[in-house]
């Protein structure tokens, strides 16, 4: 089991690159399958949801070479399974994008049912009600999702909800279903614009991306194409609210400032200096943090990926502060390894009142998730003494060499490697103690 290993207090100062992002590239990765010619990947982050987004192309027959550490060309022609078994798809969220992309280019698609973090119920009715909604037929069998279709046709489609995966799975079945496919209610985070212009790079008609409508012209084929995908939003917002915690000075370098605006504007409501440049950002504080309210919500929004590491700076700032989830049923099940580290804050239901001490304890803890590991990590950095982090898996799924990025700034953190029987008698006797 590996382990992050912090010993907080020192202010992170230097720059910083972004790299490309998560949620665009497990999308962006599996719309490969619809293209009749082989892909260029650029810009694609080196991260955990990656590789398993390549394995399962590898695993249903594609051709996927590296180029570099960050690019790929993949021939996806080569494909003959439409089928994305438990072991893999258990394994991330976004292994339900192969549902769109197969059911689009084939007609048919197996894919077991989705994992990912666990953030309360994650229903993918919508993303079945679109794939309906354009000929398709489902059927849930021993935790595998069957498509099946004679052949798609474009239709008006209304999301119940705001979901990015529903509206992406959409864009992908739409592509190449005969006829004009109005997606009503979409979401507008930058990742649905991303794949769009993929889409589109490939010679697909969508236009609207970013707006709540989205029009899907289906074309029959598509092409080969050279592609880069966007800065990551949340890797650039994370590492600004690290940034502000350690009372650091930092530039953040391959970002797109418009895509980081409700994070930017927080920040500066809690007393953090932004200045913005083309494609950087540049973090700074020379005086206390204050308290405010934020509520996460659909982009353009506050962002739930952001909410428990904006949540973890909001202890270290003057007053209390109010922290509402929009998004998610149970997007604050870190607090209570913050508390073991100090933090005083309540939750009941999506709403946590944080009071702000100033101060963070070095301790032992655990990332429940993803973004609650980037909180602990920014708790960590902010922090008198050591911090240990468990389950460092969570982070390596969408942070890409994140301990790298942040020695570089000048962190104390290092990655240790604990033979898992050493880590269990540990336990043990941090039990029987
Ligand atoms: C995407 O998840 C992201 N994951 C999440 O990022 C992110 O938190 C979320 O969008 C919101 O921005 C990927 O892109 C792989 P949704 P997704 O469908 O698509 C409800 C991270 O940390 N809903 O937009 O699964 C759902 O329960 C991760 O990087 C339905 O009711 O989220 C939720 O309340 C975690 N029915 C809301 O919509 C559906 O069919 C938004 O979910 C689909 C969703």
């Amino acid at each position: 089991m590996d382990k992050f290993i912090i010993k907080g207090g020192r202010r992170l100062v230097g720059e910083v690159e972004i790299s490309g992002a998560k949620n665009a590239a497990v999308a962006i990765i599996p719309a490969v399958i619809l293209s009749d010619e082989p892909c260029v990947l650029e810009n694609v982050p080196a991260i955990s949801d990656v590789n398993i987004s390549m394995r399962i192309l590898r695993e249903m027959g594609a051709e996927v070479t590296p180029l570099s550490a960050t690019s790929y060309r993949i021939d996806a022609t080569k494909i003959e399974k439409c089928c994305v078994p438990y072991e893999t798809a258990r394994k991330m969220r976004a292994s339900y994008y192969f549902l769109g992309a197969l059911l689009g280019k084939f007609g048919k698609a197996r894919v077991s049912m989705p994992g990912g973090c666990p953030l309360g119920d994650r229903p993918i009715d919508q993303h079945l009600k679109a794939f309906a909604a354009l000929g398709a037929e489902y059927k849930v069998d021993q935790g595998m999702i069957d498509l099946t279709s004679e052949k798609l046709t474009g239709n008006q489609i209304f999301l119940d909800v705001v979901s990015v995966g529903a509206t992406m799975n959409a864009m992908l079945a739409a592509v190449k279903a005969e006829g004009l496919t109005i997606l009503e209610n979409a979401a507008k985070e930058p990742h649905i614009v991303d794949l769009a212009n993929f889409l589109n790079s490939m010679g697909a008609n969508i236009m609207g991306a970013g707006t709540d409508v989205i029009k899907i012209r289906g074309v029959k084929s598509l092409r080969g194409a050279t592609y880069a995908v966007i800065p990551d939003q949340i890797e650039a917002g994370t590492f600004m609210v690290a940034a502000a915690a350690t009372n650091g000075n930092v530039l953040i370098k391959n970002v797109i400032p418009k895509h980081l605006e409700s994070i930017t504007k927080k920040l500066e409501k809690i007393g953090v200096n932004i200045e913005q440049f083309d494609d950087s950002i540049r973090v700074s504080v020379d005086g206390p943090l204050v308290k405010t309210s934020i509520k996460t919500t659909p982009h353009p929004g506050f962002p739930t990926d952001m909410q428990p590491q904006i949540a973890t700076l909001l202890t270290l700032a003057e007053g209390t502060s109010i922290v509402t989830e929009g998004v998610w049923e149970q997007r604050f099940r870190y607090v209570d390894e913050l508390r073991r580290m100090g933090a005083d804050i309540s939750v009941d239901g999506k709403v946590a009142v944080i009071e702000g001490t100033g101060k963070l304890m070095g301790a032992p803890v655990k990332a429940c998730d993803l973004r609650a590991g980037a909180a602990l990590i920014i708790a960590g950095l902010a922090a008198n003494g050591i911090t240990e982090i468990e389950d460092i898996f969570h982070i390596e799924r969408g942070y890409d060499c994140m301990e790298g990025k942040l020695r570089a700034l000048g962190a104390d953190i290092e990655k240790k490697s604990f033979p898992d029987e050493a880590v269990a008698s540990e336990k043990k006797k941090a039990i029987t103690a």
